[in-house]
């Protein structure tokens, strides 16, 4: 094999740039021809793909977002649209892809696998919601810029004897919201995994305010799963604090990549690209108990994710 792509696809991740850097300078090195793919899987079809050289990937370690572009291709599913993106593969000569990105995109490296590509996948998403991993590329930035913004609404929320309900992202994992709870201290956790129970979360406050003497609160909520606007009005009808929301959205996915993402990124490009000089496929790589391994793409799919059990034990220790 003497050449090979990289894609990064669906949500952009902190730290893709990272691993993009890695996949260009670690292959180079190893003697590989790397191209870049533009616009994920659906650039894969319509042929988007580049020589990327050494210096393509100077300056991006501190950049967010990915260089290559990203993009969620639904269509990627059917077998003439898989057939079109391997021909352009196979027309340059292309044996081996490494894919950045989540469980769909691993779907889509999987489909690849199967048909002859030699693919590895990398997790590359805010969710850190990839069985096998203990942490996806991107996961510990957006916490970041969950608890700086969760810290900034505590300033105001303790000024105004306020309670902010903040949404969060997770695509139904729940990872940035109890983490985030744990972090910033919030009164209240709400996720897939809590349940939602409005009447318990009004008399949970009313406690904070007349036992515990709070002037501020905090309740995470994970998105997709409740109106924060309504709760927020709710709060400020039947408690002592003003209710606000407010939906933090896609700045949780910006930003400069902590040290830890490019770090992991850094790890995790090298592995991949060592796997694909091994000639493996259909593998995703993992960090587990610190250390970079290999796993099937097939089971870090069907696998159940963590529950968290002792995380949500910890918050409710602690509030
Ligand atoms: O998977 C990453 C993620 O940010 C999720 O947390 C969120 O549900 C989704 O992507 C949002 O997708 P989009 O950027 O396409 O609106």
């Amino acid at each position: 094999m003497r050449k090979i792509a990289v894609l990064t696809s669906g949500g952009d991740a902190p730290g893709m740039n990272a691993a993009i850097r890695g996949i260009v300078r670690v292959g180079i090195k190893r003697g590989f021809e790397v191209y870049g793919v533009y616009e994920g899987y659906q650039g894969l079809v319509a042929n988007q793909i580049e020589k990327l050289g050494y210096s393509d990937v100077s300056e991006v370690l501190a950049k967010g977002g990915t260089l290559l572009q990203s993009s969620r291709l639904l269509e990627f599913k059917e077998d003439a649209v898989q057939e079109k993106a391997i021909q352009n593969l196979k027309k340059r000569g292309i044996e081996g892809l490494i894919v950045i990105g989540g469980d769909g995109s691993y779907r889509g490296a999987l489909a690849l696998s199967r048909k002859g590509i030699n693919c590895i996948a990398i997790p590359g998403t805010i969710d850190n919601d990839i069985h096998g991993t203990d942490e996806t590329i991107g996961f510990h930035t957006a916490l970041n810029n969950i608890i700086d913004a969760v810290n900034k609404l505590r300033d105001t929320s303790s000024s105004h004897h306020r309670c902010f309900v903040v949404e969060v992202m997770g695509n139904h994992a729940d990872n940035l919201a109890i983490y985030a709870a744990i972090a910033c201290g919030s009164e209240v956790v709400i996720t897939d995994k809590t349940g939602y129970d409005e009447n318990q979360i009004i008399e949970l406050l009313k406690v904070n305010e007349k036992e515990y003497h709070k002037r501020h609160a905090i309740v995470i909520v994970s998105e997709r799963i409740l109106d924060v606007e309504r709760l927020a009005q709710r709060i400020s009808e039947e408690t002592g604090f003003s209710g606000r929301s407010i939906v933090l959205g896609h700045i949780q996915r910006g930003g400069t990549p902590t040290p830890e993402d490019r770090i992991l990124a850094s790890r995790m490009a090298e592995a991949a690209v060592h796997l694909l000089l091994e000639r493996k496929t259909g593998l995703c790589v993992c960090l587990k108990d610190s250390k970079i391994v290999a796993k099937s793409i097939d089971d870090a799919l069907n696998e159940e994710n963590e529950n968290h059990e002792e995380l949500y034990k910890l918050f409710y220790d602690l509030v």
